[in-house]
């Protein structure tokens, strides 16, 4: 049966500028992986579901003027963010499109690298990403992803806040057929659909000091839910405000240590 294509974060302005904080935070991860690719002057890239903004910048910069790198993104809204950030980065070699990472419409067996980061985390049918990056690549091209994993995402001292809304949101997203520990699939991911030379790579953070944003990501995400969870029943309006402010004071504590997702990067060779 198809399950509906429903995205776990949602569009809020508040997430969109959570989105482009992340992807600052994310920059020396997303320099390390584009890295293990060599030189990439010159070379045609695709960056499926880039947000508000993804990794463009870094691609851009590693392809140059002779290179060209295509965004891929489903939502109207996020695309024309995307698109105003090209234009103020002056990122010339740029192309952002409204288009399905499911299925781009773009020409298969072409690009030098297709890269992706925290979609499959938060939709349903990862393996259909999976595939159209890899009918993407060209043979011998590279597919590298950056992926989220829920297993070790906790906060010292514990609270009952943070346990009861990791519990709803974990179920909101079993109900949607959504995988947050999908992190560790993705290497079996990736060599089902047929690479090969697969890598991998933890990232993890330990925010031990309060004022990080990523310390916030929990209560970040549970707000965005928050209707969604309310009309499905997984929670009381009233628990809810009461268990979110909770969450927010205790994240704000300077005594309180948040470990993050496990984030995992994983890249292979398409075979010639
Ligand atoms: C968590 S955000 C990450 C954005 C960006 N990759 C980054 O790391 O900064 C995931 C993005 O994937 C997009 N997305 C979800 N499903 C998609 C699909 N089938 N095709 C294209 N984009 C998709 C969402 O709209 C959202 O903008």
């Amino acid at each position: 049966m198809m399950t509906e294509d429903q995205y776990f974060l949602g569009y809020r302005s508040a997430e969109w500028e959570r989105l482009r904080e992340q992807a600052e935070d994310f920059q020396p991860e997303a320099a390390w992986l584009f890295d293990q690719f060599g030189r990439l002057d010159g070379k045609s890239v695709v960056e499926l579901g880039v947000g508000p903004r993804g990794c463009l910048d870094e691609l851009a910069a590693r392809v140059g003027p002779d290179g060209t790198v295509i965004g891929v993104e489903r939502d109207a809204e996020s695309v024309e963010l995307a698109r105003k950030f090209v234009v103020d980065r002056t990122l010339d070699n740029v192309d952002v499109r409204h288009g399905d990472a499911r299925a781009t419409g773009l020409p298969g067996d072409s690009f030098d690298l297709v890269t992706e980061r925290l979609i499959l985390h938060n939709v349903p049918r990862p393996e259909e990403i999976v595939a159209e990056a890899v009918r993407l690549a060209r043979p011998g091209g590279w597919v590298a992803f950056h992926e989220g994993d829920r297993v070790g995402q906790v906060c010292d001292p514990p609270a009952e806040s943070w346990n009861r809304l990791m519990e709803v949101t974990q179920r909101y997203a079993d109900r949607n057929h959504i995988n947050v520990f999908i992190g560790r699939r993705l290497p079996g991911l990736l060599r089902r659909a047929g690479l090969v030379d697969i890598r991998v790579r933890p990232v993890l953070y330990i925010d031990h000091e309060a004022g990080h944003p990523r310390r916030l990501v929990l209560a970040d995400f549970a707000e965005n839910l928050r209707d969604r969870l309310i009309s499905s029943e997984l929670i009381t309006r009233e628990e809810f405000d009461d268990l979110h402010s909770a969450l927010r004071n205790h994240l704000a504590d300077p005594g309180t240590t948040v470990i993050s997702h496990l984030y995992v990067q994983a890249w292979g060779r398409k075979p010639e």
